[in-house]
């Protein structure tokens, strides 16, 4: 049997894919198991340093697939719609605490419970003419699975309301304008400009980034003052796992003169 969702490491880099072209990567209970077997595969790894999620064929992801996800299970009754529910939503989370930095690569079709795993990614790129939408008011449904909170998340409340509310698509460059997204580019560079992106993340201190990317997301729901002090802490708890990395790096600053901190990383020891 194919396998739902494939990977390869090139170069520290672990490219994921969403593997049912066929269905346009619709997200069933099964793609969903395996996704979060991977996942679970990929996040220790010592080979692979960053990992990026993209979509074999025309889409990236078409959302929940509606005649497995839903339909299904819907006819097994509430225990399967919550197994179901269960397996989607754990990897998504596992997805934004992920260890690895994490990005998006959008390829092509992203809709509803699609922008779960994008908001998951820590950076997402699309090709230009990737297509967004939040198409659950097509057919009935209000954005779940997250999909309300990412739009709010990473839109204006207007741009939120009405993406929600009329169902409408939006390319890869409004999608980047708007701040789904990072960046769109053309889908012939797409590729080149995400493994630009992920040499850049393989550069840094692994530990600094797991601290970073956390504290990103956890100080959005702070207080100034709660952020003040987790952020302390954090660096405290990050400090036990990899003492030596920051005084290394003031150490090349400070001391030997070899790199500035405002323009680049340190130089890490070579990996064995
Ligand atoms: N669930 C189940 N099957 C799907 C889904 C889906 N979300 N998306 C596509 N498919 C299936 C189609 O039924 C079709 O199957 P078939 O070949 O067995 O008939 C196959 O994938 C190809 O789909 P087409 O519609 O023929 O592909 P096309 O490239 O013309 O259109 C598009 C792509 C626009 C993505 C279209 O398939 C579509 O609108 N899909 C649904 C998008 C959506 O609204 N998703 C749900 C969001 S809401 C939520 O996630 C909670």
């Amino acid at each position: 049997m194919k396998s739902l969702v494939t990977f390869e490491i090139t170069d520290r880099i672990a490219w994921v894919r969403f593997n049912r072209p066929e269905k346009r990567n619709a997200m069933s209970p099964a793609l969903n198991r395996r996704m979060l077997e991977v996942l679970d595969e990929l996040e220790f790894r010592e080979d692979a340093g960053v990992v990026v999620l993209t979509g074999e064929g025309s889409a990236w992801s078409a959302g929940m697939d509606l005649q497995e996800y839903f339909r299904e299970n819907e006819a097994r009754g509430l225990g399967a719609v919550r197994q179901a529910q269960r397996e989607a939503y754990g990897w998504w989370r596992r997805l934004r605490w992920y260890q690895k930095p994490t990005i998006a690569m959008v390829n092509g079709w992203c809709f509803g419970g699609g922008y779960a795993p994008l908001f998951g990614c820590d950076l997402a790129y699309a090709a230009e003419d990737a297509k967004f939408g939040l198409s659950e008011i097509n057919w009935g449904i209000l954005p779940g699975g997250g999909a309300t909170k990412v739009a709010r998340e990473l839109l204006s409340f207007r741009r939120a309301m009405y993406h929600a509310l009329t169902g409408e698509t939006i390319d890869g460059k409004r999608a980047a304008d708007w701040g789904l997204v990072n960046e769109a580019v053309p889908a012939a560079q797409l590729r080149e400009r995400v493994t630009a992106v992920a040499k850049v993340l393989l550069e840094k201190n692994p530990v600094a980034l797991k601290a970073t990317k956390d504290a990103v997301r956890r100080v959005a729901e702070m207080t100034f003052d709660n952020a003040e002090d987790y952020l302390v802490r954090a660096q405290e708890a990050a400090n036990s796992f990899d003492n030596e990395g920051r005084k290394e790096g003031i150490r090349q600053f400070i001391d030997e003169k070899s790199y500035k901190p405002g323009l680049g990383a340190y130089r890490k020891k070579p990996r064995k």
